[in-house]
């Protein structure tokens, strides 16, 4: 039998597979790396971690699988998209990366509106200039740290960089590069018009490639270092939600995904790079071949439940937190939760809200909570679904993959929020497993990622909206989109008051 690896580097950690002809997961290994957060609006991680987690993962997963590593004939990647790591000439890394979750690049935003404009913004980018994305940390790290910056060679991504150190070789592919705001996503290179105006020379973009492309082979003291055969096939990869797509099956128009991870996103395939909904949700180049996607995110859906568990029930696991879900009703007992503890994305371009709990009552409980922080994730995320349906997209059946796949009441509550049928996988393993059918294309096991699809992927459960469900969910939902705009305010006077 023979096998492919995906490294998905993750925000908390970095996820490998190890995936037969299949598509089964022989074998799968997890390492975690810390967060490194100075302030609260600030997230970074040392590139070095990455790198280490990796080699003794791949090492791990090595010592794990009996066969022969000769066996073993390609490996690609998923990443955390937009993180700014920075390299000298030497390749050497300048500064700790900053991530997609940090939000200190308000004011080189509103710089790259004035600078730039927004029609051109969106012609050449097809996106937003948002706090997580890579050029205002570019933008932040000259005008904060000029010393740094006059160091750098180039810019490259988290995945990308990992990538780098186990091949030697320096690329970024379009996926992840669409996420910097420096790539003219229709056209697939970067943008020198934005890099004039913004004085940045083009030559700290890395060379391009597609995802499915061979980069080279496992450079010889990393063979060494993990047991993996220095013969190995390296694919470029893409990014986390792009291979996410791609492992939910999402390879043509109408097919939509719902992925809950740290942040929550609502993905649509796309066959064209020329629309960008005006700004409103996301507009990237996928991994898979001349393909695009659409998509919304929500930056706290995982994490708002995280958050919780971490501070109020740190010694549990999560099912015994998630236990009690099915006994609170539909409406958490009139509690409602706005998850914007990291700000927000899509509908609200705002890093400077912050979450809230509506209708706290003595009678409350933890398992309320619980449940309105559900409800509060599902709600910010049938807001991108919303976007979709007005703009004349179909959606009736999505795909949910990640957290929110994990439980089934979790999976019932999509359904009557999303009004739609959700569908769980039988093998889930989001990201990690696109990055393996990458591989498996690019080693030849398959013609297309489409055919890989049909071999790997298999719907297990479908679950069907109910509908007095679905009716007290849109008064709820109604509710729930009334915090944002009452708590603008609030949240802007309590922020002199943050560490
Ligand atoms: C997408 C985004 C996140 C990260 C998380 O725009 O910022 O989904 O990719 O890994």
């Amino acid at each position: 039998m023979k096998y492919v690896i995906s490294v998905d580097l993750g925000t908390s950690a970095v996820k490998l597979l190890l995936v037969n002809k299949h598509g089964d997961v022989v074998q799968e290994v997890s390492k975690s790396y810390p967060l490194i957060q100075e302030k609260s609006n600030y997230s970074e991680q040392n590139p070095k971690d990455w790198v280490d987690q990796t080699i003794a993962g791949l090492s791990d997963l090595i010592q794990l699988f009996h066969g022969d590593p000769e066996d073993i004939e390609g490996i690609s990647f998923s990443g955390q998209m937009h993180g700014l790591v920075l390299l000298d000439k030497s390749y050497e890394v300048l500064r700790n990366a900053i991530l997609w979750n940090d939000t200190r690049t308000t004011e080189e935003c509103r710089e790259i509106y004035a600078r730039v404009g927004r029609e051109r913004l969106f012609g050449i980018a097809k996106n937003p200039a948002l706090e997580g994305f890579t050029l205002p940390k570019i933008l932040w790290v000259k005008k904060n740290e000029p010393k740094v910056f006059d160091e750098a060679r180039f810019f490259i991504l988290p995945k990308d960089y990992v990538r780098f150190r186990l091949t030697g070789e320096l690329h970024m592919e379009y996926s992840d590069a669409a996420g910097t705001l420096l790539l003219d996503v229709n056209e697939k290179k970067w943008s020198t018009e934005l890099c004039d105006i913004l004085d940045l020379d083009v030559s700290i973009c890395p060379p391009l490639i597609e995802s499915h492309a061979e980069v080279g082979t496992i450079i010889p003291d990393i063979a060494m270092k993990t047991g993996l055969s220095p013969s190995t096939r390296v694919f470029a990869g893409g990014a986390d939600n792009a291979c996410g797509a791609i492992g939910a099956g999402i390879l043509e128009e109408g097919k939509t995904l719902v992925s809950v991870g740290t942040s929550g996103v609502v993905l649509t395939y796309e066959n064209n790079g020329d629309k960008d909904f005006d700004g409103k949700v996301h507009y990237f180049n996928h991994a898979s071949p001349n393909a695009f996607y659409s998509m919304g995110v929500t930056l706290a859906a995982g994490h708002s439940l995280t958050w919780f568990k971490d501070t109020f029930a740190k010694e549990e696991d999560f099912d015994d937190v998630l236990a009690e879900l099915n006994t609170v009703s539909v409406g958490a007992n009139g509690l409602l939760f706005t998850p914007y503890i990291s700000g927000e994305r899509t509908p609200h371009v705002d890093a400077t809200i912050r979450g809230s709990f509506i209708g706290m009552d003595s009678s409350h409980q933890r398992k309320h909570f619980v449940r309105a922080i559900l409800e509060g994730i599902t709600f910010s995320l049938n807001e991108s679904v919303q976007i979709f349906r007005e703009n004349g997209r179909q959606i009736d059946k999505i795909i949910s993959i990640g957290g929110g796949a994990k439980n089934e009441a979790w999976l019932q509550m999509q359904a009557d929020i999303f009004n739609a049928e959700i569908v769980k996988l039988q093998s889930e393993q989001g990201p990690g497993m696109g990055a393996g059918m990458l591989a498996a294309v690019g080693c030849g096991w398959f013609d297309s990622l489409k055919d890989c699809a049909r071999e790997f992927l298999k719907e297990e459960k479908v679950y069907y909206p109910i509908a007095k469900n679905v009716e007290k969910y849109q008064t709820l939902y109604q509710l729930y989109r009334q915090v944002y705009l009452a708590t603008i305010s609030l949240n802007k006077g309590l922020l002199e008051f943050r560490d």
